[in-house]
């Protein structure tokens, strides 16, 4: 197939693109920001926007699907940025989904985001299942970071995240993330297209950015062991997480691609096996051989717990599994190996 890859040249999508190519697709990427260096190789790009309908429109001549990873990415914290948040995901994803409407294009994978979910699913020893809410401050305050249960308040143990979970986004990236599944199931309901939305839970590896105010905690901690410092660990460093590899969020990828059926439906791409935050940090520090994390007992205001999921829908459904192990693929991320093996 011919596919375009749309915020392809960034760090989930530069791999995305080599999975497709690798796969035997004929690969073409649309992205603001140009290809990440001479290896890989650059495939066929054109710098442009999402928003603007004749770069999309020039993007998808030939193209049999899209796999959509352009977004801003990162917390969406501060509402003064709700506008471009917004506007590159929202109103990006629906300039898009109209030229593929325009163009005859029919299949669409999505990179959605655990996000959507908001805190994951925990089980009371009274109330059984529930869904733990936001964390009171003067909880954290005192150290108190387990989830209550909304019932009756004790401590609740954290359980796996299925697709069918109701969607709790909690801030505007997550929200504009949510509303990319919704456009992408409106275009498949009156198109009869295929999306295939995948909600990417931690991933990691080769190329994530450093250093920027959304990096994910694993590069922050990466950076402190290089310049020679502990990392800093928060709360009690008992945050359950799935850490899943960028170069399997990248074959997720392309078995989404090979979807059959209508509609759009919704897949974790994570590994099954939660990891907490202290855990990788002491990996990554045992990878360096620097210094033991520090946990700190600060907290952020609308942090999550846990969330972990069920990756059982994709394995079942589409024949996708994880390859890299946790152990390789820090390894591999804190420096000292070349490629963790699969
Ligand atoms: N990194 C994670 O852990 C994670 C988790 C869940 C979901 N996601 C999703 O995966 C996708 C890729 O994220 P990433 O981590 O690789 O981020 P990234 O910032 O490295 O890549 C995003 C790419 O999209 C491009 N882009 C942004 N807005 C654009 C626009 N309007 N037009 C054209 N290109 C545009 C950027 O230039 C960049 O190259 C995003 O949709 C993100 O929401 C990422
Ligand atoms: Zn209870």
């Amino acid at each position: 197939m011919r596919v375009l890859v749309t915020g392809g040249a960034g760090f989930i999508g530069s791999h995305v693109v080599e999975s497709l190519s690798q796969a035997g697709h004929d690969v073409r990427v649309l992205d603001l920001s140009p290809w990440p260096g001479s290896d890989p190789p650059a495939p066929v790009s054109l710098r442009g926007d999402v928003r603007d309908p004749d770069a999309v429109d020039r993007a998808l001549v030939g193209v049999d699907a899209v796999c959509h990873q352009a977004a801003k990415v990162g917390l969406g914290l501060d509402l003064g940025d709700a506008p471009d948040y917004v506007s590159h995901n929202d109103l990006g994803t629906a300039v898009l989904l109209a030229a593929m409407g325009r163009a005859g294009v029919g299949r669409l994978v999505l990179a959605s985001s655990m996000v959507v979910y908001g805190e994951g699913l925990g089980t009371c020893a009274e109330h059984g299942e529930v869904v733990p809410g936001p964390r009171p401050v003067r909880a954290l305050a005192a150290g108190r970071f387990e989830p209550p249960c909304p019932v009756c308040g004790q401590d609740v143990t954290p359980g796996r995240i299925t697709e069918e979970a109701a969607p709790d986004p909690r801030n505007v990236y997550a929200a504009t993330k949510l509303a990319q599944e919704h456009l992408a199931a409106a275009w498949a309901r009156s198109t009869g297209g295929v999306a295939t939305a995948l909600r990417y839970h931690n991933v990691y590896g080769p190329r994530m950015p450093l250093d920027t105010p959304y990096a994910g905690v694993a590069a922050i901690f990466r950076s402190a062991l290089r310049a020679g410092r502990a990392p800093r660990v928060f709360e009690d460093g008992g945050q359950r997480r799935d850490f899943v590899h960028v170069r399997d969020v990248a074959t997720a990828n392309v078995a989404a691609l090979g979807r059959e059926g209508e509609g759009l439906r919704a897949y974790n791409v994570a590994t099954g096996t939660p990891h907490t935050v202290g855990d990788m940090a002491a990996a990554l520090a045992a990878a360096h051989a620097g210094p033991a994390p520090t946990v700190t007992g600060e907290y952020r205001l609308g942090d999550v717990r846990h969330i972990t999921a069920s990756a059982d829908r994709l394995a079942t459904e589409l024949g996708w599994r994880p390859r890299i192990r946790f152990a390789a693929g820090m390894a591999e991320f804190a420096g000292n190996v070349e490629r963790a093996g699969v």
